[in-house]
């Protein structure tokens, strides 16, 4: 028979996402989660970003520390922690089209990459190797930013408002489809959360209680960060009981629509 449009085999991209969020919000047990969650009716990648963990739950596909020896990078340059791990991606992003070759070979069979990054997230979202690696994926696979929130850290305005901008200099810094996760609803619900960033007055009622000048710094800032809030999916996780669990697939699968929209 002659072959037909419908024969040419489209390679399907896998949609990647990045795991970002501050150290302690539970990035890597959300991935170990999400690999067990999601590999029941998918196919799943992982990749892990991060030199200096030392025990990962999920089964690491692509690793860093196969290639870079945080270690010794600290011994060799004379490196404290975060040096250390900013050198690592900084010698691991010169290799980072072997592992765009290794994807780009696996893609066709593959639904979801899962890529865990550091906890100190301004290494890698303000080095030049993390804008690298982040660039390189998003040109060649649809890629989306998780953002990770340990939920019960936020119960302080302050902190919950500093929280907000780092994910908000993210997304501008990114430019990616976004997700907040606020993570560990087991511990305390994410609520009060989204009340917060529905209602500014309430957020402003909570930030009345801080000091003066900081409750007046934040409460001017939450009003410029509201347009941010308006348009801004998140969903409540838990990474350790998997509450929340259909709600973050239904989100990466609306944030995949950007894709589509664009
Ligand atoms: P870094 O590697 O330092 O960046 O941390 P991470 O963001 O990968 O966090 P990790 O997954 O290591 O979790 C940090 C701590 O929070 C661990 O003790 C986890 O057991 C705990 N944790 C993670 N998710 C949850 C959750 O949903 N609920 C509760 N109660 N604890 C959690």
């Amino acid at each position: 028979a002659a072959s037909s449009s419908a024969d040419v085999k489209i390679p399907k991209s896998p949609v990647v996402i990045l795991m970002i969020g501050m150290a302690g919000s539970g990035k890597s047990t959300l991935m170990h989660r999400m690999v067990v969650r999601l590999s029941k009716h998918k196919k799943v990648y992982t990749v892990n970003l991060d030199p200096a963990v030392r025990n990962l739950a999920y089964p690491v596909n692509i690793d860093i520390r196969d290639s870079v020896n945080y270690k010794e990078v600290m011994k060799h340059f004379g490196l404290g922690p975060n040096g250390a791990i900013m050198t690592s991606l900084n010698l691991f992003a010169t290799k980072f089209d072997q592992v765009l070759n290794i994807l780009n070979k696996r893609a066709e069979n593959l639904d979801v990459v899962l890529i865990d990054t550091p906890g100190q997230i301004e290494v890698f979202n303000w080095s030049a190797s993390g804008q690298i690696i982040c660039d390189a994926l998003a040109v060649s696979y649809p890629t989306i930013v998780c953002y990770v929130v340990d939920t019960a850290r936020c119960v302080k305005p302050v902190t919950f408002m500093s929280n907000m901008l780092y994910a908000c200099s993210i997304l501008y810094k990114t430019k990616l489809p976004f997700i907040v996760s606020f993570n560990k609803i087991d511990v305390i619900s994410h609520d009060f959360l989204k009340e917060w960033m529905e209602d500014f007055e309430k957020l402003g009622d909570a930030l009345s209680r801080e000091t003066s000048y900081v409750a007046s710094l934040s409460k001017s800032m939450s009003l410029a960060m509201e347009e941010f809030y308006r348009n801004l999916r998140s969903v409540g996780v838990s990474a350790v009981t998997g509450a929340g669990g259909e709600d973050f697939e239904k989100a990466i699968q609306e944030a995949c629509t950007e894709f589509q929209e664009s």
